[in-house]
């Protein structure tokens, strides 16, 4: 049987971020159109795929450290396809008690992401797009495993350098921001302009002619997105100096690429 996005008329024209995503990571489920502009990218960029890795390997740190602290509920936006090291598995690692609810705009994601969903009611999908986070926070499947009463981790994982407007994006954080409990915690990573301007053009090209543009931006923009929450140590980071200690482990020669950190909501 076809998969359930094939009968959804989508195109496969162009490159989708969640597909590149998953070509740099090393995962199947990628058509030769992603794989092309990727190839094509990597040949200007050599530490593309170390750069994803970095950003992967951040988000489970981040968890293990936020689940570390008592937190057991997760919110996930722009989830990624499934790879290694999903939210779920690295909360419940922790705690049997952690639930996640996840949330992508990308058919084929969400697709994926259903079969993974577990049995037991501790994980869901919602197929919604970041820039409608009402509909996001009123969404029963969200209602049904994560009570905003209690603290709650928003996890925004370079997601928000595919909002074009940065008045825009940071408005989308600070919605969730507002709901979430104190004793929250906010991750963000983000993409910078770090590596310089061929690097950054090639990609910023490439992506152009993808279903999402990519927008980097310069540190001081990305921590800006984290007002009003106190960010714990070490701040905000290129992502493989946030406490390397933690697995997975940074890489020798990190990379400057990505750049953000985690945030804790304060006592009101
Ligand atoms: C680079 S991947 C990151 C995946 C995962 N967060 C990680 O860091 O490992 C970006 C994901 O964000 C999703 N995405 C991009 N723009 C989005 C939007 N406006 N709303 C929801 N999801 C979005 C893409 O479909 C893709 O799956």
């Amino acid at each position: 049987m076809a998969p359930e996005w094939r009968h959804r008329g989508l195109d496969l024209s162009k490159p989708s971020p969640a597909r590149m995503y998953d070509y740099y990571l090393g995962g199947k489920d990628n058509f030769e159109v992603d794989r092309v502009a990727v190839e094509e990218m990597h040949r200007v960029i050599p530490e593309l795929f170390q750069t994803a890795r970095e950003n992967r390997a951040f988000l489970g740190r981040a968890v293990r450290y936020i689940a570390g602290r008592g937190v057991r509920q997760f919110i996930d936006l722009g989830t990624g396809l499934p790879t290694q090291g999903n939210v779920h598995e690295i909360a419940q690692q922790v705690s049997g008690q952690a639930r996640v609810v996840y949330v992508d705009h990308d058919p084929v994601v969400a697709a994926h992401g259903r079969a993974l969903v577990a049995e037991d009611g501790s994980t869901t999908i919602i197929e919604r797009d970041v820039r409608d986070p009402d509909e996001i926070l009123g969404h029963p499947a969200l209602k049904k495993l994560v009570d905003l009463r209690e603290p709650v981790a928003v996890l925004f994982v370079a997601v928000l350098h595919f909002i074009s407007d940065t008045e825009h994006a940071a408005r989308i954080v600070q919605r969730f921001r507002e709901v979430m409990a104190p004793g929250s915690y906010l991750v963000i990573a983000h993409g910078t302009r770090a590596a310089g301007t061929a690097a950054v053009s090639k990609m910023t090209e490439t992506y152009d002619m993808a279903t999402e543009k990519v927008s980097l931006r310069d540190p001081a923009e990305i921590v800006r997105f984290f007002d009003g929450f106190d960010l714990v140590e070490p701040g905000a980071v290129h992502l493989p100096w946030w406490h390397p200690e933690i697995e997975p482990h940074p890489e020798p020669h990190p990379t400057k690429w990505h750049f953000g950190g985690v945030a804790r909501r304060p006592a009101d």
